[in-house]
């Protein structure tokens, strides 16, 4: 049996993102009652009427008026029948910022619900019942969420063992039934940013320009409606784009970009929104070489483009209403003979004059050429919005850390809904400005301008940089991390971490 399993997955050369939660039995109770059974509710709202009567069923007589005086939003402790986990929502506790950075009800439940994971695997649950009681449509998917987003890591998703030690699970809302369709909204969100975060993890001998795109065009299961078209270096050229290029050019493998186009069957009226992102497979800097501690997490530089993949796969799989497109922008920026030079001037495809500054202000370079090509579409093709994301200072990560992104739009309206987005999804992102005056840094003798300059407000040149090519479209930058240093709440292990995925998300639904 398990034989027959294990070349069945090899034969599959396909990326599959198993989901736990897809397995859970709806409505029904438990059958065997002979395995360590673990027992998890979910009060919605404080509800002191429910806990106590779930307290008389499980708890030994010793434990009870302890535990029904706790006023936690977190209880845990061995009962009657096995473990048991209450967890219940206090709520809000506003962080001030016009409520923009507190913790919406999605947020707090999903990372509780990862949080268990963990202990259901230390305690080595084999079955267990899941309770959600007088819970909202947003705690429900955050919940849901969490739990299929936690057993995630690295090496035993490669393995395809993730989800081998998995509790069987029972799950129920109000002692009734379940809506499926949102065990499927929570495992599309999940899966798409597991993939995210496992294309940040790979390793950059695996992970190339060459190999990631022919990664997204043959090994990743997108829904239908999606197409891919693949820019080698020869069709780079014929477009003219000389800084994507230039990047690439020290690299074994060249820069590649990859255009998914996503169509939906029925026509709508919303206009097509094009994502953009920076993926550099690794950054060494290139000849202004990177100190090695700088150079250690490297691999992640193409976060934003794991990003774009994570959306294209929640779009195609829950068969999103309006059109998209997402572009890659790979290229490896290495240290080489044929390497690009600091004092290279390069054309771009809109063609401003570029004199390279620094070899390691690449991202800017890349995503510049590919958000040309995202803004002159043409027809129907032409997006009411172009979002990019990108790993593309890190003076941001000084500025917002590891878990804010930075924020930069040429609209208000644009912003806003991305904030509030990030904020409703617990992926979370803060304007920046796009503040005209600092663009004189980036003046140039010897060219329109140059590609990094100053040294002070780094993420806003770059911005202010992104934004000469996007031709007086509705744009939108986030400048993100997309690393997480320690697991916690939904994260089960530190690594890639997925931002920007949910906030997305979040957005085109809102759109809609
Ligand atoms: N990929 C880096 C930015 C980065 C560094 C993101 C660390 C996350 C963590 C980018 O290509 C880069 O090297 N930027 C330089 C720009 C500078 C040379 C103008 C930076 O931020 O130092
Ligand atoms: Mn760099
Ligand atoms: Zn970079």
């Amino acid at each position: 049996m398990a034989k027959k399993k294990a070349t069945a997955s090899k034969a599959s050369t396909k990326l599959q993102i198993r989901s736990w939660i897809e397995t859970f039995d709806i409505g029904k109770e438990l059958k065997s009652k002979n395995e360590l059974t673990g027992f998890v509710y979910f009060l919605g709202s404080d509800d002191s009427n429910t806990l106590n009567n779930l307290v008389e069923e499980h708890a030994l007589a010793w434990q009870m008026d302890s535990i029904k005086k706790n006023e936690k939003e977190f209880t845990h402790f061995v009962g009657l029948q096995g473990p048991v986990w209450i967890l219940r929502p206090k709520g809000k506790n506003s962080v001030g910022h016009d409520g923009l950075l507190d913790e919406a009800g999605y947020t707090w439940a999903r990372d509780q619900f990862g949080a268990l994971v963990a202990q259901f695997k230390s305690q080595q649950i084999k079955a267990l019942r899941i309770e959600f009681v007088g819970t909202e449509k947003a705690q429900e998917l955050g919940a849901l969420v969490g739990l299929d987003m936690a057993p995630y890591n690295y090496r035993q998703f490669v393995d395809g063992k993730h989800l081998a030690d998995m509790p069987k699970v029972a799950l129920v809302k109000n002692s009734d039934s379940f809506d499926k369709d949102l065990i499927r909204e929570a495992s599309i969100r999940a899966r798409a940013v597991t993939l995210a975060r496992h294309l940040v993890n790979m390793p950059p001998n695996d992970l190339n320009p060459r190999s990631y795109s022919e990664m997204a065009s043959k090994k990743i299961a997108w829904g239908k409606n999606l197409t891919v078209t693949i820019w080698d270096e020869k069709k780079l050229a014929s477009e003219k784009m000389g800084l994507h290029l230039s990047v690439g050019q020290g690299a074994m493998n060249g820069s590649r970009m990859v255009h998914l186009k996503y169509r939906p069957t029925k026509k709508s009226g919303l206009k097509p929104v094009a994502f953009v992102g920076k993926g550099i497979t690794f950054d060494t800097g290139g000849l202004d070489i990177k100190p090695s501690s700088a150079m250690r997490l490297m691999k992640k530089d193409m976060g934003g483009s794991a990003a774009v993949v994570g959306l294209a796969l929640w779009a195609s799989e829950s068969q999103y209403p309006g059109p998209l497109d997402f572009y890659l922008a790979l290229a490896e920026n290495s240290v080489d003979a044929n390497s690009f030079r600091p004092g290279d001037i390069i054309t771009a495809r809109n063609g401003m004059k570029v004199e390279i500054d620094n070899t390691d202000a690449e991202g800017r370079l890349v995503l510049a050429d590919v958000l040309d090509v995202a803004c002159t579409q043409k027809g129907n093709d032409v997006p009411e919005f172009v979002i990019d994301v990108a790993t593309l200072t890190g003076a941001i990560k000084v500025g917002l850390g590891a878990e804010i992104a930075g924020l930069f739009s040429n609209d208000d309206d644009l912003a806003n809904e991305l904030t509030k987005a990030g904020q409703r999804a617990g992926d979370l992102n803060w304007r920046m400005p796009l503040f005209e005056r600092y663009w004189s840094d980036m003046s140039s003798p010897f060219a329109d301008c140059k590609n990094s300059g100053g040294g002070f407000g780094g993420a806003i040149t770059a911005a202010l940089f992104l934004q000469k090519f996007v031709g007086g479209k509705k744009w939108a930058h986030l400048d993100i991390y997309a690393w997480a240093d320690r697991a916690s709440g939904a994260i089960g292990s530190s690594g890639g971490s997925g931002q920007a995925v949910q906030c997305l998300i979040e957005f085109l639904e809102s759109r809609v």
